[in-house]
């Protein structure tokens, strides 16, 4: 099938600032991702609090499919979650959403954008690495569920996404 033919067939993604609408969404898609889920008061404190923010990918009509929530402290960033449902990844929707969330990121100021990412989740690793992350740290014993280290990533802002795919 053609590239044009497949794009008529997709149903078109949005990404946008999360709504407390979202949370429901977005905590099923957690629970079935990571070991140690946020709850929803989590995400809702987050979105409550001013230096916090998230953005989600969103397919009409079947609702969220991804999102990424962090904050901004001075001129650092972290970006705290990101997720993207299972049966849509490798599309490009986290690479939007870690666009989206780093263009609001450097909007509050950030200049850095820093996150952990489990040492064993070596596929997460790779997109980051995509994405213009390097690492720089490692912190022992960070998760528990089961217990490991995280590695620290950071990349300077704005990021470079807009790489070709054969670049690097
Ligand atoms: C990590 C995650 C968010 C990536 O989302 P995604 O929508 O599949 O990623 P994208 O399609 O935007 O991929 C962006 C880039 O990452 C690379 N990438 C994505 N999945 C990859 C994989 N399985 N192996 C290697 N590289 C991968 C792609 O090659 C792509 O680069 P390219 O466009 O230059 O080819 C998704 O796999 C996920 O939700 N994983 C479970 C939760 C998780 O690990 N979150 C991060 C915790 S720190």
């Amino acid at each position: 099938m053609s590239r044009a033919a497949r794009a008529t067939r997709e149903p078109a993604v949005e990404f946008r600032p999360c709504r407390e609408g979202d949370l429901d969404g977005i905590v099923a898609i957690e629970r079935a991702t990571f070991p140690e889920p946020w709850t929803r008061s989590q995400f809702a404190a987050l979105l409550a609090h001013p230096a916090g923010f998230g953005w989600v990918a969103e397919v009409v009509p079947r609702g969220v499919v991804g999102y990424a929530f962090g904050w901004v402290a001075a001129d650092e960033a972290e970006l705290a979650d990101l997720a993207v449902q299972g049966d849509v990844r490798g599309r490009g929707l986290g690479r939007g959403l870690v666009d989206a969330f780093a263009r609001e990121a450097g909007v509050r100021g950030a200049r850095r954008l820093y996150l952990e990412v489990r040492a064993s989740n070596i596929v997460a690793q790779q997109f980051y690495d995509r994405l213009g992350f390097d690492t720089v740290g490692r912190r022992a014993a960070y998760y528990r569920h089961p217990r490991e280290d995280a590695l620290v990533m950071r990349a300077e802002l704005p990021l470079a996404v807009d790489r070709p795919r054969t670049a690097g």
